[in-house]
Formats: C-alpha cells, sequence, structure tokens
C-alpha cells in the first residue's frame, strides 16, 4: 500500500509558538527520501493554515482558543484522509500539535464501519472545554472524538461521535487532569497508564491490547503517537514534556508490535517543537529516527 503523508503545521491547539515548524525541520531532515527509501510515499505537502492573531483566541469561545480555525483546519484535514483511504493509501499525518487528530480520526471513521484508536501519549487529551486548565484544544481530541465536548469538535466532518469508547486504547498516560480523569472513567475507554505498564510489563500490555482489537469487530485501527509519551529526558522539543515515559526501544517495541499486526489503517506523529529543541536538535532526530523505523514497518 502507498503512503500518503499529509503535514499540518499548525499551533492553535497548544498556543505554543515552535509546534507550527515541525513539518518542516523534518523536511529539512530529510524526512521525505528517508521514507521514500523505505516505501512508496506521496508528499501530499502541507496543509493550508490561516495565520490568526493572538489577539483572537478567545474570539470564539471563552475557554477553548482559536476554536473555529482549528475546526476548520481539521475539517480540511479529515477530508484529505478520507480521500487517501478511498484512493487505498495509507494516511500518515505529520504535526502539528495533537489536536489535528480531531481530524484525523473524524475523515478515517467516515471511511470504516467501526474504529478503534491507539492513542500514545503522556496526557489523555481527553478534556472538554469545561474540564480543561489551559482552554488549550491539544488537550481536546480524544474526548471530542468520543463525542464529548464543543459541537463544533464533535460534529466535524460528519455528525456524531467518530469512535466508541471500547474501541479506544490509551497507552502511557501519567500526567491527567482532574476533571479529564472523571470524564476517562466515566468514558470507560482501555486506560493503561505508565503505572500498570510499569507493573504488568509493556509486551504484556501489548499483547492485550492487539488481542482485544482483533477479538473486536473494528474494520479500521487509527494510531495516534504524542512524542511527548517518550521520557521527557529524550524530548526536550515538545511543548508538554513528563517525566516517566518510554525510552526509546520500548517505543520502537510499541511500533513493531503494533505494526506488525498490519491492522493499522492510518496514523499521526505529533508536538515536536523544534524551537524548544536543544542544540543538536536530539527530538527532531528522534523523530526522523522513528519515521525511518516506522516506514520499514508499514
Ligand atoms: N492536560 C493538559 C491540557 O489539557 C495538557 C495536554 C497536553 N496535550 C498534548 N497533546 N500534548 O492542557
Ligand atoms: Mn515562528
Ligand atoms: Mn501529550
Ligand atoms: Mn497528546
Amino acid at each position: 500500500m502507498n503512503v500518503n503523508l499529509i503535514a499540518v503545521p499548525i499551533k492553535y491547539g497548544c498556543d505554543r509558538d515552535g509546534a507550527q515548524h515541525g513539518p518542516s525541520k523534518l523536511r529539512e531532515l530529510n524526512m521525505i527520501d528517508i521514507f521514500k527509501g523505505n516505501k512508496d510515499i506521496y508528499d501530499m505537502g502541507d496543509l493550508f493554515i490561516p495565520q490568526i492573531s493572538d489577539k483572537d483566541k478567545f474570539k470564539w469561545h471563552d475557554n477553548m482558543k482559536y476554536l473555529y480555525p482549528i475546526r476548520d483546519i481539521n475539517t480540511n484535514l479529515a477530508h484529505a484522509v478520507y480521500c487517501s483511504l478511498q484512493s487505498n493509501c495509507f494516511p500518515f499525518i505529520i504535526g502539528g500539535d495533537h489536536s489535528l487528530a480531531i481530524g484525523s480520526i473524524a475523515g478515517a471513521s467516515k471511511y470504516f464501519k467501526d474504529m478503534a484508536v491507539i492513542w500514545i501519549d503522556a496526557h489523555g487529551d481527553m478534556n472538554d472545554f469545561t474540564s480543561s486548565p489551559s482552554g488549550n484544544i491539544h488537550g481536546m481530541p480524544l474526548a471530542a472524538s468520543i463525542g464529548i465536548g464543543h459541537y463544533g469538535l464533535t460534529n466535524l466532518y460528519h455528525k456524531g461521535p467518530k469512535i466508541s469508547p471500547n474501541n479506544v486504547y490509551l497507552l502511557g498516560a501519567r500526567d491527567l487532569d482532574p476533571g479529564e480523569k472523571i470524564l476517562i472513567e466515566e468514558s470507560g475507554l482501555n486506560l493503561y497508564g505508565m503505572k500498570e505498564i510499569n507493573e504488568k510489563g509493556l509486551d504484556i500490555v501489548l499483547s492485550e491490547i492487539i488481542e482485544k482489537i482483533k477479538a473486536s469487530s473494528v474494520d479500521g485501527v487509527h494510531l495516534s503517537f504524542d512524542i511527548d509519551s517518550l521520557d521527557s529526558s529524550l524530548v526536550p522539543g515538545t511543548g508538554t514534556p513528563v517525566i516517566g515515559g518510554f525510552d526509546l526501544s520500548q517505543t520502537k517495541l510499541i511500533f513493531k508490535r503494533l505494526l506488525n499486526e498490519k491492522f493499522i489503517t492510518s496514523m499521526d506523529l505529533v508536538e515536536l517543537n523544534p524551537l524548544l529543541d536543544d542544540s543538536e536538535e536530539s527530538t527532531a532526530k528522534l523523530c526522523i529516527d522513528l519515521i525511518d523505523y516506522i516506514s520499514k514497518l508499514l
């Protein structure tokens, strides 16, 4: 299967300058050629992101920054993802901040009858506008995809919830907001927090997830990978790093086990912020290493 690479240089969801430069930094470090060395990919270019002034961030909602621009960008992304799947291509979405997963999932879920989502993240991204401590929409995409939150996001691209919580697997969480914890509980999604992973062992947890997905009736699986799932020491170039995360070999094990199943039908890689990276650009280089690794497995 061919890969459609869709870059989304968005920062409005994290409200932090730099996240919009993720795609250009990865291009500068030869992402496309590295990808092409392993897989037939088509670079679909950068999705159009309109310039919005900082001053307007609360123009559309008082606790959801840049709500309508984020809705509109994600609607276009959803259509790009949907069209890719329809033409038998694997959508590989590069961020940008994690708000873009609203669009990836909206697009993929229109194509598939019943879809699972594996969400790899230090965070839950399960806030709505009442529980969010920051008003940053990158903390809300998983909730929105399940149908929780503002109608502008929950009805994006096609009406209603995109995925059912019992088909959601949240892996690596270790920094959850109080209100978010309640929403996670109530939703009943499959939570594999870092504490549980450390106790049970990552390999066993991955087997459990794989078994559950295979036993379910889903016809598509979206993998949403936030680089802050890695330990904060490994990813200085991300906006919300958290200690106690995955090391590099664990991260590769996750990709190896999941991609070897051949059930993943689309994926995101998000939250690289080149402006926060160290002078060696170690976070950007780590993303390149992962893209090389992933593209061999696709
Ligand atoms: N929970 C925090 C918030 O809602 C942080 C979210 C971080 N999300 C991310 N995609 N990095 O503001
Ligand atoms: Mn800039
Ligand atoms: Mn995160
Ligand atoms: Mn995230």
